[in-house]
């Protein structure tokens, strides 16, 4: 066969493998073949050693258009492969952009913050203080004041986070009763909200961290009478209906004598259940009257005054009155949680 002809069955052949191609990298192989340094061409023109002048000259031409033909034709089909993939990527992130934004999710106020809310509410429309105090105590305000001296048992009853320096993270809000006492003196009406840290293992019923309201009230002549009066009155409204309580003798140095004040349990209404373990009977509210020392502590005679003084769990009574099983949930700041409040 002439040169010439090779040539050309060679062009044809090719320009059938470029469009057959069936991606880039296909097309690729095909050109390295056939243009390449090694490819078909440059195979042919190594024999135009052998031709005359004319049929050099006529084969040269024949070469040079193939090329030509062959180099645009691939230049194109390769722009197609490049065109595709552009618009199938256009077509798999196509956005709608007239689509409405989500929006901003409303927040939620924390349940124990909800509960606080309310009571402060309350305590309030009986003419109670709401006093702030510090969370890092003095080991006076937290113990000393309260009645319990450095030797004193009641001390192993608060695991307590010590600080260098001899201060300590307050273990109950109570230091924040005799901060009031001081500063304002009687007749006296407050509570004390805020959190409280106890070096606890933490499981489903016990956070190092949780809620209280303390709260206390001295002027004259206040009895027992008094304090169930008022703790009634806050259980009612918590639980937004009439409590049966109970109250039994508790322990606490700063209150003499000193109650737990039990509520009958508003899950089951007294026959027994998981949540009361079957008691029928929840322990809410430890309470008392305030012992002699302590008001004399904080510079109250303890002759003409009298009080009660009261501690609240509030995340207690937060997880009661939603049915939260357990405490961890509670200081985890999980959305799907906190949104269902
Ligand atoms: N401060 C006590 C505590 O946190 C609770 C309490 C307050 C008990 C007032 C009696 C009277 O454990």
């Amino acid at each position: 066969m002439k040169l010439d002809d090779q040539i050309q069955k060679l062009e044809a052949g090719a320009l059938a493998r470029i469009q057959e191609a069936i991606d880039s990298e296909a097309l690729e192989a095909v050109r390295v073949d056939v243009l390449g340094r090694k490819g078909s061409l440059a195979q042919i023109s190594k024999d135009f050693g052998k031709l005359t002048p004319e049929e050099r000259a006529s084969a040269g031409k024949a070469l040079n258009a193939a090329k030509q033909a062959l180099e645009s034709a691939f230049e194109s089909r390769k722009q197609a492969f490049a065109s595709d993939a552009l618009n199938q990527r256009l077509r798999a992130e196509w956005v709608d952009l007239t689509l409405p934004a989500p929006g901003p999710r409303p927040g939620s106020l924390h349940p124990v913050t909800q509960i606080q809310d309310e009571i402060e509410d309350l305590f309030t429309s009986l003419g109670f203080a709401v006093l702030d105090g510090p969370e890092v105590e003095t080991e006076y305000h937290n113990f000393d004041a309260l009645n319990i001296p450095p030797e004193h048992p009641a001390r192993d009853m608060q695991d307590t986070f010590w600080l260098e320096g001899g201060n300590l993270l307050r273990t109950h809000t109570s230091p924040v009763q005799v901060r009031g006492m001081e500063k304002l003196g009687p007749p006296l009406r407050m509570i004390a909200p805020g959190r409280a840290f106890r070096n606890e293992e933490v499981d489903a019923s016990h956070e190092h961290t949780f809620y209280q309201v303390e709260g206390m009230m001295v002027d004259r002549d206040v009895s027992v009478a008094h304090l169930i009066y008022f703790m009634k009155t806050l259980l009612s409204a918590i639980f937004r209906r009439e409590v049966t309580v109970r109250l039994r003798p508790g322990y606490f140095p700063f209150v003499e004598p000193g109650f737990e004040l039990d509520v009958q349990c508003l899950i089951c209404g007294g026959p027994g259940c998981p949540v009361c373990k079957q008691s029928g009977w929840v322990e809410l509210l430890p309470c008392g009257l305030v012992q002699p020392n302590v008001l004399r502590m904080s510079g109250i005679d303890p002759d003409e005054w009298g009080g009660f003084a009261f501690g609240l769990g509030l995340t207690r009574l937060a997880m009661m009155r939603y049915g939260i099983d357990d405490i961890r949930l509670l200081q985890s700041g999980d959305l799907r949680f906190l949104s269902q409040f």
